[in-house]
């Protein structure tokens, strides 16, 4: 059950997240409730920073992939930790603006940033673009003009690599709808076409395969194709890309069948292999990226709900239906994600039977989980979802009116503080007349 270092029971034997009672933690802020271990985040950051430097060197550098959890707060943390960030819409670079965080080291993505995103990312100086297609790439080029700047870009290119994960969260493949493909021979043209604009700089090739991806290899492979790329590029044209970004998805750990993964140790075998191959192909080691999302946020997350109603059908299933849902939660919904659920008052009571962790939503595919053996839950119960730091409250929703959940940070000395807010009725109206 404790697929986390984070996770524990108390003397009372109550389920504890960062060392500190999650049933009091409920009662304190109310369900559904979102905890964040703040230490974990950052060492998550530092394994790395500190790695990335190590292996590739001092300029190495990794983005925080926003999507995965953004908010003010998360973006301090980065601005403190030295990590880059990678943005993917003007309503993230907005937060990171008003979080103070230094835009130069941002990146935005996206297979359609529209002209007044990008008008907008290059008035804030925003590092880089991360091209999708040559027609932002001509749009970036023309709004450069306008500003009278030369705008470093990486191109998105597409390796072509099967990662083997969830269909929905495959990115890499020729056929993906980011990037262009290496291939066909349209990402040489994208490069010839980024290399004849006059108010672009060429700073280089980024791809990114996919997410929750447990295998080694499909980084390996990937690093291998853009750096052949990259070889050839030099062959081609005489240009010798000086940054290579490799995106992220390395897995997490939800459940305990699942392997717990040594960041650094893939890290490092991927550079060396990188290495290798530099020097096989006569190049030298661009400045790496990567774009760590899940791993940096995902287990430092924990949801709490409580119980209201308990259905048991006989012959059939039992339900145990929580005050949250796929309105803080979808990625049952979406993708049959697997998840660690337990009742946090008794994580450690013998579980009495099987259940399906039904939300509040008007809609039966509004599960967090089904087959989940839990000990006799019954109403007023909090029950612990594991492992929603990322992807959660990111991709929550206000469907059937149901106001997000707050976020609450602890820190390494036990202070529980508020990050974000419980939304009230009222927000969810603001923008009604
Ligand atoms: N870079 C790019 C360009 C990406 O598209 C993504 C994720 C990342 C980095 C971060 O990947 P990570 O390290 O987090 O795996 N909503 C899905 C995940 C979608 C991921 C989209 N792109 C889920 O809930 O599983």
């Amino acid at each position: 059950m404790w697929i986390c270092e984070n996770l524990s029971v108390s003397p009372e034997g109550r389920l504890t997240f960062a060392g500190q009672d999650t049933v009091i933690l409920a009662e304190k802020y109310g369900t559904p409730l979102m905890l964040l271990d703040e230490t974990r985040i950052r060492q998550r950051c530092r394994v790395y920073l500190q790695t990335m430097r190590e292996v590739f060197g001092a300029d190495a550098l990794p983005l925080y992939a926003s999507k995965a959890l953004c908010f003010k707060g998360l973006y301090r943390i980065m601005k403190e930790e030295g990590m880059g960030i990678d943005l993917v819409s003007s309503g993230e670079l907005y937060t990171a603006v008003q979080a103070g965080y230094p835009l130069e080291f941002a990146y935005f993505h996206g297979n359609n940033k529209t002209d007044a995103d990008i008008r907008y990312a290059m008035e804030e100086g925003i590092g880089y673009f991360i091209c999708d297609n040559s027609d932002e790439l001509d749009a970036v080029n023309a709004e450069a003009g306008r500003q009278k700047i030369r705008q470093k870009v990486l191109l998105r290119l597409t390796p072509g690599i099967d990662p083997h994960t969830h269909r929905a969260i495959s990115t890499g493949k020729v056929d993906s709808k980011f990037g262009v493909a290496i291939e066909t021979g349209q990402a040489k043209e994208f490069v010839r076409h980024a290399l004849a604009l006059p108010h672009v700089q060429l700073m280089g090739y980024h791809c990114h395969i996919g997410s929750q991806i447990f295998e080694y290899k499909p980084f390996t492979d990937a690093a291998e194709i853009m750096l052949r790329f990259l070889a050839q590029m030099k062959h081609d044209f005489g240009y010798e890309a000086g940054e290579l970004n490799l995106g992220g998805g390395m897995g997490v750990r939800y459940i305990a069948s699942q392997p717990q993964i040594d960041y650094a140790a893939n890290i490092a075998g991927i550079g060396k292999i990188m290495k290798d191959l530099c020097a096989k192909l006569n190049v030298t080691m661009p400045r790496i990226l990567m774009e760590p999302g899940r791993s940096i946020v995902a287990d430092s997350g924990l949801t709490l709900y409580t119980v209201g109603g308990i259905k048991r059908i006989p012959g059939f299933k039992n339900y145990v239906s929580v005050d949250g849902g796929m309105s803080d939660n979808p990625r049952y919904a979406l993708y049959q994600s697997d998840y660690t659920v337990v009742v946090a008052d008794r994580p450690l009571a013998e579980a009495d039977g099987r259940y399906t962790v039904a939300g509040r939503c008007c809609e039966s595919g509004d599960l967090i989980q089904e087959n989940v053996l839990l000990s006799s839950p019954r109403k007023g119960d909090r029950l612990a979802v594991f492992t929603t730091g990322a992807y959660n409250y990111s991709m929550s929703s206000n469907y059937n009116r149901i106001p997000r959940p707050p976020i609450v940070w602890i820190a390494e000395d036990g202070a529980d503080t508020l990050a974000v807010r419980r939304e009230s009725f009222e927000d969810m109206v603001k923008n009604e007349l």
